[in-house]
């Protein structure tokens, strides 16, 4: 690779100049998708809402990280990736409802694989079930993740006389309080490697009787989590990306999105989600989405449309005409990113959600443009005041939180758009040294214009001043040096004192959606004891040293409090919350325990005690005692590594065992083959 591609590339990680790839279609076109069997024909189409009566309720994610895994990262980028996990997983609970099932969530065996042949002779007294297991399933996978035994439902293997089964694994315990399963892998995966602007991909691996994704996975790529420029905020928008694809938002769900807009107990599926207009626009089609795009573009109701410029049917939505909206094929950055309402209104034309309508959204790119906006023929026009001409003009990004550079992108056809400047354009971010009348501070926006005091010829570009709100889309500039002046929106004004005009933008300002960025969410975490339920009941703590020394009770303490405290600091939890519940021992160890927090203040924000927990199995803890030397810290509890050993002991002997069962099974089979008709009654996916 020359060093000019490597340095391009490092460009685009650093600041997304390059769009940022979603995987999504790809990866779900890999992701084996199981369905539970069906209860009713699948030709009927027809669903039975089986707890109409049940209240919506919030949907439950609940993240499930492959252990081990975490070890790619260090504790601070590991704690970093899960409270963006969870703080997806809140966004997620307040936007979306559903009615639960009763108990724990169960997974499916996709029959077509633990199954060799049904018993198809309806004569039967166990037709349709299975009449022989296929020896080579080894369990169920999500992408390429094993999902645990323990999540999965069961199976039985029938004779084809007799009312007792012949073979029985039994469900597993479930995932409680869940309605959504998230596998959460963290792995340099060859699509990380193949794609090095990918920071993550999703696909949903499981499906419900009603067609609702109940489980699927999230891929990290942790060199992209390692880059340092890569913050929560960054984090959370492409999570949240990937889960709403998940979730439902997947040109592969298109088709089993389902009305259950009619009274009754009955939903059906819908016609037709995705269609192509007269000028060759994938467009979706459904009443919620048609309404609020209508709404959008200030028109009647009209199809909200796809990217066209991916290979296959797109999950997402057009570049060109849904600018700023979480689920474009390339997203801006954070603060110019954001939920909106179409793509709220796509959830509710899924059927399977409740959909909370007054969570933040904002889609301020087209507002009230018309139904030609954002053609690749017009977009050039100008007229909408949204796109721009001349390539590599300094101009205001559309939200006028950022200046931006008039460029254009793969997905936007010819068409060019204020881009956020790489560097120093970020007019709401306090910096100092700006030569200019230019004021850069948490109140400044983006303007159109040429002020200045010198008198000469100045070009109109993006400038940053400061605004204030006097109502809504009405606000006042100040410009350095200047009184606080009136600006009209949609009007050039002057301002005493200098030369040139200013534009005052219209629809942008002022409208509660134009919000800097806060820093970086403060999410509080759940107490430690409720994460890490093993510390209540005590973990062993072994230390080492490396000269033997005349130990007294003095010294035992003295290092029992210092190994804690390195501990709590290592955990990311505070002091207080640890202590040891036995004496230090000869062998230089002690019984770790989490009390009460009950003179604790809450956690550190951003703190996830769990995840450093599992890293301290991983990596023991060396660190300079001004008292002891060089002390060593270990948790030898019985972690992933362990159990996994185990596993490893309890499947070989089995393996063993299997084999002797499988050759009586082989002989078995022959004898009965011609009773057996290997058939498939069950398709994994309709
Ligand atoms: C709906 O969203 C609003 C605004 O975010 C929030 O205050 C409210 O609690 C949400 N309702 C539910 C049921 O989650
Ligand atoms: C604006 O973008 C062009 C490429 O479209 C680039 O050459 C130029 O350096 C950019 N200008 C700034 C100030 O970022
Ligand atoms: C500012 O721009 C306007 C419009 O392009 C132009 O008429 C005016 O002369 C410019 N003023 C200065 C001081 O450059």
């Amino acid at each position: 690779m020359s060093s000019a591609v490597i340095s391009t590339l490092y460009l685009c990680l650093m600041v997304q100049l390059c769009t940022s790839v979603c995987l999504h279609d790809s990866v779900q076109r890999d992701t084996h998708v199981v369905s539970p069997p069906a209860v009713i024909p699948q030709t009927t189409r027809i669903f039975r809402r089986s707890t109409t009566w049940a209240p919506h309720l919030p949907l439950r994610v609940t993240p499930w990280y492959l252990p081990g895994e975490s070890a790619l990262l260090t504790p601070s980028q590991n704690t970093q990736l899960q409270s963006a996990v969870r703080e997806v997983t809140k966004i997620i609970s307040n936007m979306l409802s559903v009615h639960r099932t009763e108990g724990p969530l169960l997974l499916n065996r996709d029959m077509n694989k633990y199954c060799r042949s049904v018993w198809g002779d309806p004569s039967l007294l166990n037709y349709k079930r299975c009449g022989s297991r296929d020896i080579s399933y080894h369990g169920e996978r999500c992408l390429d993740v094993v999902i645990p035994d323990s999540h999965l439902h069961g199976y039985e293997v029938w004779p084809m006389i007799g009312t007792e089964p012949n073979h029985v694994t039994l469900d597993g315990v479930g995932v409680p309080n869940t309605d959504f399963m998230l596998y959460v892998r963290v792995a340099q995966t060859e699509k990380c490697a193949l794609q090095p602007s990918v920071m993550a991909y999703a696909s949903y691996c499981q499906l419900d009787h009603s067609g609702r994704p109940v489980a699927g996975v999230i891929v990290f790529c942790p060199k992209r989590l390692r880059d340092g420029v890569y913050q929560h905020g960054h984090i959370v928008q492409v999570c949240l990306h990937e889960i709403l694809h998940a979730l439902g938002f997947s040109s592969s769900l298109f088709d089993h999105w389902i009305d259950c807009s009619f009274s009754g107990h009955m939903c059906s599926s819908r016609s037709r989600v995705a269609n192509t207009d007269e000028r060759g626009q994938l467009r979706i089609y459904t009443p919620n989405v048609m309404q609020r795009m209508g709404e959008h573009l200030g028109v009647g109701s009209v199809g909200a449309p796809l990217e066209n410029q991916e290979k296959a049917t797109s999950s997402h939505w057009e570049s060109r005409i849904m600018q700023g909206s979480i689920l474009t094929a390339s997203l801006s950055p954070p603060h110019l990113t954001s939920l909106d309402p179409i793509t709220l209104a796509a959830f509710q034309d899924m059927g399977w959600y409740g959909v909370n309508t007054s969570v933040n959204t904002r889609l301020v790119w087209g507002k009230g443009a018309g139904i030609n906006f954002g053609l690749p023929s017009t977009c050039q026009e100008r007229l909408s005041g949204f796109f721009c001409k001349d390539e590599g003009n300094i101009g205001c990004h559309h939200l006028h939180l950022d200046k931006g550079n008039c460029s254009t992108d793969a997905f936007m056809e010819g068409c060019r758009i204020y881009k956020p400047l790489l560097h120093g354009g970020e007019c709401w971010l306090k910096q100092e040294n700006h030569e200019s009348d230019e004021i850069y501070h948490s109140q400044s926006r983006c303007f159109f214009s040429n002020l200045t005091k010198t008198m000469k010829n100045e070009k109109v570009k993006g400038r940053c001043y400061l605004h204030r709100c006097l109502a809504p889309n009405y606000f006042q500039i100040k410009v350095q040096g200047s009184e606080w002046t009136d600006c009209p929106a949609g009007e050039w004004i002057e301002v005493k004192g200098f030369e040139g005009v200013l534009r005052c933008p219209d629809g942008r300002l002022c409208l509660g959606f134009d919000q800097p960025p806060v820093p970086t969410s403060v999410s509080t975490t759940a107490p430690f004891y409720s994460i890490f339920p093993q510390i209540s009941a005590g973990i062993k703590v072994q230390l080492t040293i490396p000269q033997n020394l005349k130990w007294t009770a003095e010294k035992n303490k003295l290092l029992t409090e210092e190994v804690l405290g390195v501990i709590a600091e290592h955990a990311g939890v505070q002091r207080c919350f640890l202590y040891a519940s036995t004496e230090l021992d000869k062998d230089l160890s002690f019984v770790l325990m989490a009390g009460e927090p009950n003179n604790c203040p809450p956690n550190p924000p951003g703190s996830s005690p769990h995840s450093t927990f599992m890293n301290l199995i991983d990596y023991p803890i060396t660190y300079e005692s001004p008292h002891f030397s060089t002390v060593t810290i270990r948790l030898p509890f019985p972690g992933p590594r362990n159990v996994l050993s185990q596993v490893g002991l309890i499947l070989g002997c089995f393996g063993v065992a299997f084999c002797a069962i499988l050759i009586l099974v082989v002989c078995w089979c022959k004898h009965r083959a011609r009773t057996l008709q290997v058939r498939d009654i069950y398709h994994s996916q309709p």
